[in-house]
Order: structure tokens, then C-alpha cells, then sequence
């Protein structure tokens, strides 16, 4: 999977931007504030649909400026070519697909995948464990068209249930069998993501493990742990999951009704990162949460090429520099040849160039970019 070229319009600090002949890995370089973080969320944007650092769309767009438009020209592994393309709009935005406008938004999430590697990554070992969660769901939703439309039902239907729980609270209603439809529902769609986070979990601990102990030089055995309020026998499916859930709903149904308020479910879903049996955000050092995180995003690169058969776009913010010799060159050793990077550094200096095949260079400054081929 290769980006070959990418189309900005009125998007971020970029008024218009267009890039061809992208390599297989390209240098984004220049000063601070100038777009190069912008620029790798325009790749991710193609990918998910959604930006990694704000959840309002209205801020991609260039302030003063009506609406954005991001366009990538991609090829497959099988030479094939995907056309994507984003027009932002302040209120939502619209996916075209091949220059086909696409109806639903699951549609078009993962037409092509990216992993992004990026300092902020260190909140999903020891951050709120909403971060977690946000982790899982845009990684599943990335490879699993079902699993985002789930999420989106059971936001959906999650929402509908605490406010017809307030009402039924204030005395405003009392239909215990629509409750009843809104809690199969919630249960349903709560089973099945519950199902595919335990499976999701389970398959990227079987690489992060081999990966981390590696990372490590031997010294750290780490598991991944899914902490659901689901028991681990009823992960077995989404069906097995759902009737869990259920009996949850069921159980806890006078708590809810007395405290107005959704109280079982997937919502406080949590992962726990265990490091030698202990569990690294609590105990672990900050290098430590450092090389967790890094496993944690190998190992997505590992799944998805298993699901796709073919390796995600590699999106690189600013780590280098954070990160020593060893991991550094650990890092660049475990992605394959075959893999597009984008790599964003303030200075060349930061990245040793000895182990990377010839860069493209891509110099950022205020929103306008000029480009030095590999040769100079
Ligand atoms: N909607 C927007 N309209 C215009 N400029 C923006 C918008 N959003 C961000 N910027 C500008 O983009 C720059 C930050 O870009 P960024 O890619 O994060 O920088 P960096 O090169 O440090 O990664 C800032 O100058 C900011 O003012
Ligand atoms: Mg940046």
C-alpha cells in the first residue's frame, strides 16, 4: 500500500498543496508550526475518516475558508489504484471513493489503512482509560467495517437509554418495554463489540509479546490484558457476549432506573499492560511506557497486514527524536522495505539515514512545501 500523491485544499495551514511522486519513505522537515503534523493528518484522515487530534471537523478546515478538500491516489500491493478523496464541510464532511460519492461513512474507513506512531501514544499505556478504548475502536474500525457500525449503534442507543432513564427518573415516562427493546439493542451491538475487542486483544498480544521481549533484549515478558465487565467465558461470541450483557442490564435495572443513568456495559471497557506480571502504568518507568506503546503499535502494523495482506502507510510524529539509538534502529529495522513511511523531524540530524533506503525530502514552511528527490 503506497500513497502516490496527495491534494490539499483549504486544509489546516495548507491553502492548496500538491505532491507527486511520493517515495517509499519520505522526510517531512521544517520548523515548528509550520504543517508538518497537518500533513500526516490528511494521510490519516483518508484512512479513518477522522482526525487523531480533534474530534471537530470544522477545525480542519483553513480558518476563513468555506470548506476542505483532501485527495489521495494510492496503490495497492496488486497494482491497482484507489482514488480518496474528503471534502470537509462545517457541518460533516463527504467521502468519495474512485470520485464516488459514498453514502455511508463505513464505506470508505479503510479503504486503505495507516498506523501512526506519535509521542501522544504514551496516554494509551498510562493515560485515562478512555484512551484505551478510543485506541481499540479506531483500530477496529479501521480493519472491521462492522465493528464501526456497531459502535455507532451502540453510541447511538447508549445515549437514547440514559436520557429515557432520566425521564423515566423524573417520572416523565414509564414504558418499561420500550426500555426493554433499548437494552436488546444495546446488548447486541455491546455483545458484538465486546467480542471483537477480546479477539482483537488477544491477537495483537501474541505478537506484541514476541515483539516487546525482542524490543527488550530479552529482559520483558508483557501481556495484554482486556478488563471488561463481561466475563472472559462469555467472549467466546458476540451471541455469548450479548446475553452476558443482558443479565447485566437485568440485574443492575433498579440501580439504573433509581440513579437515572446506564450503569453495565462496554462503556468502562479498560486494556491493562502487564510488564514481568506487573503492571506497567502504575509501576513501569517512563522508558518502559515508551517501549509498550511502541510494541502495542508493531503489533497493529502485524494485524492488519494480516487482514489485508498487504502493510499500512506508516505515519511517524516527531518520535525520533525521543527515542534512543536501539529503539530507534529497532524500529526502522522491523518495518520491511515494502513499507511507506512518513517520517516528521525538525532536523535531519535526529534520523540516521544510514539505515533507511534514500529519503524523499519534503520541506515544510507555512503551509507550502518543496520537495528534494532521493539524489539530491
Ligand atoms: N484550521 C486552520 N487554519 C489555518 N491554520 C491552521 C489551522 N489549523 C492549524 N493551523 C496552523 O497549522 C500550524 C500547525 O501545523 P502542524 O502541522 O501542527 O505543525 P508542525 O510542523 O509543528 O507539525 C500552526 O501554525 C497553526 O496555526
Ligand atoms: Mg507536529
Amino acid at each position: 500500500m503506497k500513497l502516490a500523491s496527495l491534494k490539499l485544499a483549504h486544509f489546516r495551514n495548507y491553502e492548496a498543496m500538491t505532491i507527486d511522486n511520493l517515495s517509499n519513505v519520505n522526510i517531512l522537515l521544517g520548523d515548528n508550526a509550520q504543517g508538518k503534523t497537518n500533513f500526516l493528518e490528511a494521510i490519516y484522515l483518508l484512512a479513518l475518516g477522522k482526525s487523531f487530534r480533534t474530534n471537530h471537523d470544522s477545525e480542519l478546515i483553513e480558518s476563513g475558508a468555506e470548506e476542505a478538500l483532501v485527495e489521495g491516489s494510492f496503490t495497492r500491493d496488486t497494482q491497482s489504484e484507489i482514488k480518496l478523496g474528503l471534502k470537509i464541510k462545517k457541518r460533516g464532511k463527504i467521502a468519495y471513493l474512485n470520485q464516488l460519492e459514498q453514502p455511508r461513512m463505513s464505506d470508505f474507513v479503510g479503504a486503505i489503512n495507516t498506523v501512526i506512531f506519535s509521542p501522544e501514544d504514551l496516554n494509551i499505556v498510562k493515560g485515562a482509560p478512555s484512551y484505551r478504548r478510543h485506541y481499540l475502536d479506531l483500530e477496529l474500525s479501521s480493519i472491521s467495517p462492522k465493528y464501526l457500525n456497531e459502535l455507532r449503534r451502540y453510541q447511538r442507543t447508549l445515549k437514547q437509554k440514559n436520557q429515557y432513564l432520566k425521564m423515566m427518573r423524573e417520572g416523565k415516562s414509564n414504558d418499561s418495554i420500550y426500555l426493554d427493546v433499548l437494552n436488546h439493542d444495546l446488548a447486541e451491538a455491546g455483545g458484538y463489540l465486546a467480542w471483537a475487542r477480546s479477539e482483537n486483544i488477544a491477537e495483537l498480544e501474541q505478537y506484541a509479546t514476541d515483539i516487546h521481549y525482542r524490543l527488550t533484549q530479552k529482559k520483558e515478558k508483557l501481556e495484554i490484558v482486556y478488563l471488561s465487565e463481561i466475563s472472559c467465558d462469555a467472549l467466546n461470541s458476540p451471541e455469548d457476549a450479548a446475553s452476558a450483557l443482558l443479565a447485566s442490564f437485568e440485574r443492575l435495572s433498579e440501580r439504573e432506573l433509581r440513579q437515572g443513568v446506564t450503569i453495565a456495559g462496554i462503556q468502562h471497557d479498560d486494556l491493562s499492560f502487564m510488564v514481568n506480571g506487573t503492571n506497567v502504568a502504575s509501576f513501569g518507568s517512563q522508558g518502559q511506557k515508551r517501549s509498550v506503546s511502541i510494541s502495542l503499535k508493531l503489533s497493529e502494523i502485524e494485524v492488519i497486514k494480516k487482514i489485508r495482506h498487504e502493510a499500512p502507510i506508516l505515519l511517524l510524529d516527531d518520535i525520533f527524536s525521543e527515542l534512543d539509538q536501539n529503539r530507534q534502529t529497532f524500529l526502522i529495522k522491523s518495518f520491511e522495505q515494502a513499507v511507506q513511511i512518513f517520517i516528521t523531524t525538525t532536523s535531519i540530524n535526529d534520523i540516521d539515514t544510514s539505515i533507511i533506503e534514500p529519503p524523499l525530502i519534503i520541506k515544510v514552511d507555512d503551509g507550502r512545501i518543496s520537495s528534494r528527490g532521493k539524489n539530491g
